[in-house]
């Protein structure tokens, strides 16, 4: 073990914000520039934990509120149809492709390819996961959506995707009578609730029912010590210390932010840029890092094909190292030994939590075949 890892590991037993100070005195001995990490003006505030208390339970936050629209409280009627159409290839213009063959439930809902095709008023873009999608106030990796409902009509009708037309999906969702049950049951009135609203509403609805919060960073915070193993724990450490920054971008419980960060990996998408004017170029919403061991590959281009190569493109200062200006300025390059890269790297692994995954329907409501499951290396 390094003397550094070993002084992580000493440290690691700390709130968290004795956990940043602690490893601030900790870090001297192998800081890569003997600078103190001062908050700058742009950083985020840090991470709301309490001050006092047993040292995992001051990681445990709490997540915010789910608040559907008042329009569409989650039922559970609406959940199961939403459920059915998720997975229903019926729902495109070819009969070919669901929410679920870029959203793959064995992918950590999303698909393994680096991008997907361009969309209007955006590039082809990397699938982000739904998981937790119920937490985010902006959706998409410029954030230019902020409903769960609005968010399904781009996918059902773009001519590059599923390309439907919403009067086609209703009349062909009425002719299937386990349909018109499963929409009267959601929404009552029958044959007259197969609406392409009503469709958007039951997705919507479905969506807000993936929540990952179980993992075992979770278990762990919630005070099972032997939830982390020594490594993952060496490697929260080094996840929640003022070398990596990366909490403070990446915030727990999400582990995501609602803001728009400039990382900088070589790419033309505007990113927040292209949807607003008060935008930065090149910057993009700080994704969730729940279950993002299963979504490979990485960033809004994909870019960056394991979990490893993001961590070494972080150490080496993220864009800066490309000569991106406006990179933020948390990233300005750490020390990372191979010890350090495989530790965090596990607790990355640690954030994950399928256990609410629904079941994946065997055959789509309308006969189509959906997407065939696909046994995951990382499971
Ligand atoms: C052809 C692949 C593809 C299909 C099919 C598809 N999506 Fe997506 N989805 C994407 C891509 C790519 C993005 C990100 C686009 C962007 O950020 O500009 C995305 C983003 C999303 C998001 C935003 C997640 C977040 O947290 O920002 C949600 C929610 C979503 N899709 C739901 C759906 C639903 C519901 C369907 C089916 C009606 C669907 N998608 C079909 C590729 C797809
Ligand atoms: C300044 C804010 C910021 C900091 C600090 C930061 N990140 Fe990120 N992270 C982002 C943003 C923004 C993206 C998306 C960038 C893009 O797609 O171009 C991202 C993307 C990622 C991704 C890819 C997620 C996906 O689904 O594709 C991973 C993994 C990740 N960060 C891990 C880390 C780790 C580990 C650290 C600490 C070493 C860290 N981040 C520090 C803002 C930050």
């Amino acid at each position: 073990m390094t003397r550094r890892s070993s002084f992580l590991n000493a440290c690691a037993h700390l709130s968290v914000l004795a956990l940043v100070v602690t490893l601030t005195a900790c870090s001297a001995p192998a800081a890569k520039t003997p600078a103190p990490v001062a908050p700058t003006a742009t950083a985020l505030p840090a991470p709301a934990a309490p001050l006092a208390g047993l040292p995992a339970a001051a990681l445990k936050t709490q997540f915010p509120p789910i608040v559907p629209p008042p329009d569409n409280p989650t039922t559970p009627e609406k959940v199961e149809l939403g459920r059915q159409l998720f997975y229903d290839p019926l729902l495109s213009a070819s009969n070919a492709m669901a929410c679920a063959t870029c959203h793959h439930p064995d992918l950590g809902f999303s698909n393994a390819a680096a991008i997907s095709p361009p969309r209007a008023g955006a590039p082809g873009r990397n699938v982000p996961t739904v998981w937790n999608a119920a937490f985010n106030r902006h959706l998409l990796w410029d954030g230019r959506v902020e409903s769960l409902e609005a968010q399904a009509v781009d996918p059902l009708t773009m001519a590059n995707e599923m390309a439907a037309a919403p009067a086609e999906i209703e009349a062909e969702l009425r002719a299937i009578p386990a349909y018109v049950e499963l929409f009267d049951a959601a929404f009552g009135g029958r044959e007259q609730a197969v609406t392409f609203d009503n469709v958007t509403r039951a997705l919507a609805a479905f969506e807000r029912t993936l929540l990952s919060r179980n993992s075992p960073f979770d278990r762990y915070v919630a005070g099972d010590a032997s939830a982390l193993s020594p490594q993952e724990q060496r490697g929260l450490a080094l996840f929640f210390s003022p070398q990596m920054h990366c909490a403070e971008c990446h915030q727990p419980p999400t582990f995501a932010h609602e803001t728009f960060r400039v990382v900088g990996v070589p790419s033309e998408d505007p990113g927040r840029a292209g949807v607003s004017p008060a935008g930065v170029r090149g910057a993009f919403r700080v994704p969730t890092l729940r279950n993002v061991a299963r979504t490979a590959p990485y960033m809004h281009n994909g870019s960056l094909a394991t979990l490893e190569e993001v961590v070494r493109f972080y150490a080496d200062g993220a864009g800066r190292a490309n000569g991106f200006p406006s990179v933020d300025p948390l990233l300005k390059g750490f020390e990372l030994s191979p010890q350090d890269l495989t530790d965090l790297v596990a607790f990355l692994h640690a954030l994950t939590d399928e256990s609410g995954l629904p079941p994946v329907p065997q055959q789509a409501l309308s006969g189509l075949p959906v997407a065939p499951r696909i046994a995951s290396p990382a499971r």
